[in-house]
């Protein structure tokens, strides 16, 4: 295809050979499917900060680590300069998110570079080499629903011991490969420890992809990791390895496994209502 302006310097760089395809765009971005050498990759062009909402970039990026307070001053006013930083400071943490998330052990695409605002990082691909689909482009089996979501919350955990909640965690913005779950688009990724919607965040992150998998694995709908996984971080006794339950316990008492069981046929009944065929009267 014909290169989008916006990728022409790092075709004139050398850095991409061809412009083979490109993705459905979502909000932030454009995605293109590109060739390096015998590598194919995908290269994310950000749209200009004036295309996003201002104010919500900065309920994110509260807590970031501002380079200096110049930048951080500037930020604050909507001056052209202060978008431009805006811009970038948004751009970089997707960037220093894919690197610290990447050797943190979480499945998230491998990063190659950042160049004039365009992202090139690994193409996360399906069988035969396409780029994979969004788990909202796909079917699970029960089985799998409940495999994915083990693993998609493994990462969390991963993630928050890393210092990282993702904040716009869902369907959209995972894709399946034959490996199983890699997590996507993380401009918005926000500090754990200095952000004060972290908490909200991370139970929001959590609670979509219950809902999701718990489309095919109605049981998930009864868990509720976020509140787990946040009480162990405040505790300071998160571990990349921990093993959760699915369970949050209020008091010490330990849980009543036939409540819980009820718990869970009700919320199966319901799900079972909903799917059920309306008949118009
Ligand atoms: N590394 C990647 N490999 C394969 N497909 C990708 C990759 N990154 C993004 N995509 C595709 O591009 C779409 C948009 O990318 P995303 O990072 O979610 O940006 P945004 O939603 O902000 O526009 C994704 O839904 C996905 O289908
Ligand atoms: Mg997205």
């Amino acid at each position: 295809m014909k290169v989008p302006k916006r990728l022409q310097p790092l075709v004139d760089d050398g850095m991409i050979d061809e412009v083979m395809a490109q993705l459905m765009s979502g909000k932030e971005a454009q995605v293109y499917v590109v060739r390096c050498g015998d590598d194919l990759r995908c290269a994310k062009v950000f749209k200009e900060a004036r295309q996003r909402s201002f104010k919500q970039a900065v309920q994110y990026q509260e807590g970031r680590n501002m380079r200096n307070s110049r930048r951080a001053r500037a930020m604050s006013k909507k001056t052209r300069y202060g978008q431009k930083e805006q811009e970038q400071a948004w751009v970089s943490a997707e960037v220093d998110a894919l690197y610290r998330l990447a050797s943190a052990g979480v499945r998230v695409p491998e990063p190659y570079g950042f160049v004039d605002g365009v992202l090139l990082m690994e193409l996360v691909a399906d069988e035969e080499g396409y780029a994979a689909p969004r788990l909202d482009d796909v079917t699970l089996s029960a089985e799998q629903a409940r495999d994915y979501h083990a693993q998609v919350m493994a990462d969390v955990v991963r993630m928050l011991c890393a210092g990282l909640v993702h904040g716009d965690l869902s369907e959209f913005n995972v894709l399946l490969d034959r490996d199983g779950p890699v997590i996507i688009d993380l401009p918005q990724a926000v500090d754990a420890a200095g952000n004060n919607n972290a908490a909200m965040m991370l139970q929001r992150d959590v609670d979509n992809m219950r809902n999701y998998f718990g489309r095919f694995a109605p049981e998930l709908l009864a868990t509720d990791y976020g509140r787990e996984i946040w009480a162990l971080y405040e505790a300071g006794e998160l571990h990349p390895e921990s093993t959760l339950t699915g369970v949050f316990e209020h008091d010490t008492t330990s849980v009543d496994v036939t409540d819980l069981m009820e718990v869970i046929d009700d919320v199966r009944a319901e799900e079972a209502e909903r799917l059920a065929p309306v008949w118009e009267e």
